[in-house]
């Protein structure tokens, strides 16, 4: 196995968060509310009641906390922009003080030499485009076009790397199928609709950052290699099914032109009718692709789950997260190696990749979290292993900078490199943060070193 320093220089080490599981403030100086300031009100949609108004109060410390990532050496972030901030009814008139706030925070970014990258949706759609129909009406995306070229007016000059949506699946599946995320719809027709319209979306602000901006921009998927539990025939093609589901809805539209056949035969006649130059349209040139990689999936088949006729199971004695996620770093290796091959090796960015685990309470000062940290070391073998292979990976963003507002978890669940005690807003990096700034430090020669003994990633 190979030593020595195993990223290129250039490589962008990052971390990730995104607005609303940060930032608390939600109405501030004239911030219009999300469809997740809306869902976390709604009884028992969140647990334990939490939402995102206080988080991590982001929103006021911004300062501190990007004097926070220049102390752990981070040469990039990925943030998210509050669309309501910059425009409070979704739609018309800017509100400038919105948009201020990012410029300041961007700026800030740049004169400590960390590199931006933004991403334009991470979930919170203003609640008075839901009342339209939010991403169910063709309409949006016109709607989110108007907005992001808001946003590349003010930032575009400075901001080199761009995401338009964050993890259509999720917003689509969580929220408008399995109704667990903001809008908390359940509907097997309004899936494929939203989905449409998101890919709509997406290739709309990419024609609007064309006339504006001179940089990249992408979309971050998220990805999990589908394994069938077993070698029958019939989980064989469950594990294809929930392939083409997870993985291929958004990618091959995207990068081939087309739905997949399963996608389609498996929705039936819930799936629409789409006009044609919706394909056409969305068929382009992301310049990058985001991954945000977390575990795989082992599946059968399971002829009760509409409409895939598919699940995926757990396997009670691997090592699993605090959220039951199975930890699986060679995945990260399969699937930028999938992408590789499939989409004719594209660049890449790693957008998302972490873990939340129970950690030990702070003793004098310290979380230790060694599984955290070698959750860490695995994925970035992984990554390295990849690069190795080809893969032309750019980046990676650990998710996340900070404990936050997990979704449906509220605080319960923490993925932070930086522990947040929420009472009193005090910060304290965990002993991952300073295992990642070490690797930063050597570019990976510390993880090669270690990497002598590892045989599992040979
Ligand atoms: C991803 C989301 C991110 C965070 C992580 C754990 O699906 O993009 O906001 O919740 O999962």
């Amino acid at each position: 196995m190979a030593t020595g320093i195993l990223f290129p220089e250039g490589f962008l080490w990052g971390a990730a968060t995104s607005a609303y599981q940060i930032e608390g403030s939600p109405l501030a100086d004239g911030a219009g509310p999300s469809i997740w300031h809306r869902f976390s009100r709604s009884p028992g949609k969140v647990a334990n009641g939490d939402t995102g108004d206080v988080a991590c109060d982001h929103y006021r410390r911004w300062a501190d906390d990007v004097a926070l990532m220049a102390a752990l050496g981070l040469g990039a972030y990925r943030l998210s922009v509050a669309w309501g901030r910059v425009m409070p009814e979704g739609r018309g008139p800017v509100n400038p003080k919105g948009l201020a706030f990012y410029e300041r925070l961007v700026d800030r970014l740049l004169s400590c030499g960390i590199v931006p990258m933004v991403t334009l949706y991470h979930w919170d759609l203003p609640a008075a485009l839901d009342d339209r129909g939010g991403w169910l009406n063709r309409d949006s995306a016109g709607w989110f076009a108007d907005y992001a070229v808001a946003v590349f007016r003010t930032l575009a000059d400075r901001v080199r790397l761009w995401v338009t949506i964050n993890e259509p699946w999720v917003v689509a599946v969580g929220g408008y199928l399995q109704g667990d995320y903001a809008p908390g719809h359940r509907s097997i027709a309004e899936t494929p609709l939203v989905a449409n319209n998101l890919l709509r979306a997406h290739a709309s602000a990419v024609e609007g950052y064309r006339a504006w901006g001179r940089h990249q921009i992408g979309i971050a998927v998220n990805l999990e290699p589908q394994h069938a539990l077993s070698d029958s025939p019939a989980d064989t093609a469950a594990a294809q099914r929930r392939d083409a589901f997870v993985n291929r809805w958004f990618l091959d539209p995207l990068l081939l032109g087309r739905y997949p056949p399963e996608l389609t035969a498996a929705f039936g006649d819930a799936w629409p009718r789409f006009p044609e130059e919706d394909l056409k349209r969305i068929h382009g040139k992301p310049d990058f692709l985001g991954v945000n990689y977390y575990s795989r999936a082992l599946v059968r088949e399971d002829l009760a789950a509409v409409p895939l006729r598919a699940s995926s199971a757990r396997l009670g004695q691997r090592a699993q997260t605090a959220m039951g996620w199975e930890v699986y770093p060679r995945g990260l290796r399969e699937i930028l190696l999938w992408i590789k091959g499939r989409y004719g090796n594209p660049p890449v960015y790693v957008t998302e990749n972490g873990a939340a685990f129970d950690d030990p309470i702070p003793v004098r000062g310290e979380v230790q979290d060694p599984l955290r940290v070698d959750y860490l070391r695995r994925h970035l073998m992984a990554a390295a292993s990849a690069r190795r292979e080809g893969v032309d990976l750019r980046g990676y963003f650990a998710w996340s900078l900070l404990d936050n507002f997990e979704w449906a978890h509220g605080y319960a669940k923490r993925f932070g490199l930086v522990h947040v005690d929420f009472p009193t807003q005090r910060r304290r990096p965990k002993a991952s943060a300073r295992y990642y700034a070490d690797v930063i430090r050597s570019r990976g020669s510390t993880l090669a070193a270690e990497a002598d003994q590892e045989t599992d990633l040979a």
